[in-house]
């Protein structure tokens, strides 16, 4: 067996992407534009199908992010769901759903909600559609057919884009549950391309938040990968 060889990026890299989590608690001040730029710029530079690079993003900030977030209140309060990608709960094998029943335990175990209190838990939910308190909601769109193998080349753009945050200092909460709201987004933000994949909270982390301080394990690497040859 060969030594494993680091070089001088691997620390770094290792230091990036453990540091990136999911954060649900964010201070309101804004992420300035230059900021913003570089952080996009970068998120450009993800890998796609034959470099056809089929993402399009709307961010919302400001006085749009007030009246996205107020639209998306009002979408959820008379249950006006409009989804691109369809969801089903049996999409997920029982492994996945022992994993996100032990993350829910985590989540509301912080936030002080008992394992039974559905309407606690959805009223959180219905809540996280205020971004989690965060300044700026991206929004990630699927553009051409829409299809899986573009949705893949999204999916990449996302944690190019959520990597690119962690470097610059800036938090973010991937959010499928915005994109259960795929046409109030569309209206709200005049986009008239592409199929919403998932919206981005992103911001300054509140770090004296509880709720930012969940831990989220994962698999045992012989659970997802097996090496030939
Ligand atoms: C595509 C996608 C959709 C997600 N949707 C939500 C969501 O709607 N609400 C939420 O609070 N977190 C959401 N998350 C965050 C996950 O719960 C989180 O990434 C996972 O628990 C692992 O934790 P970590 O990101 O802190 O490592 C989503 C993450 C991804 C990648």
């Amino acid at each position: 067996m060969s030594l494993p060889i680091r070089t001088e990026l691997s620390g770094a890299a290792e230091k990036l992407i453990r540091g990136r989590h999911a954060t649900r608690a964010f201070r309101p001040e804004p992420v300035p534009e230059e900021t913003m730029r570089a952080i996009f710029s970068l998120a450009g530079a993800a890998p796609s199908n034959s470099n056809a690079q089929p993402w399009r993003v709307a961010v919302a900030s400001g006085a749009a992010r007030e009246r996205l977030a107020d639209a998306l209140q009002a979408a959820h309060a008379s249950n006006r769901t409009s989804v691109d990608f369809p969801y089903s709960d049996d999409m997920y094998s029982e492994a996945q759903q022992a994993r996100r029943a032990a993350f829910g335990a985590g989540l509301y175990g912080a936030l002080g909600i008992a394992p039974d209190d559905q309407a606690s838990r959805a009223a959180y939910n219905a809540e996280s559609l205020r971004f989690y308190g965060a300044p700026h909601a991206a929004f990630l769109f699927v553009a051409g057919d829409g299809g899986p193998r573009l949705a893949a080349d999204v999916g990449a753009y996302l944690q190019t884009l959520l990597l690119a945050m962690t470097a610059h200092g800036v938090a973010s909460c991937p959010q499928g549950l915005l994109s259960f709201y795929a046409d109030t987004v569309r209206a709200e933000l005049g986009v008239g391309e592409g199929r919403l994949l998932v919206g981005v909270s992103f911001g300054y982390a509140d770090e004296t938040a509880a709720v930012n301080r969940v831990a989220s394990g994962r698999a045992a690497l012989d659970e997802v990968a097996t090496f030939h040859g």
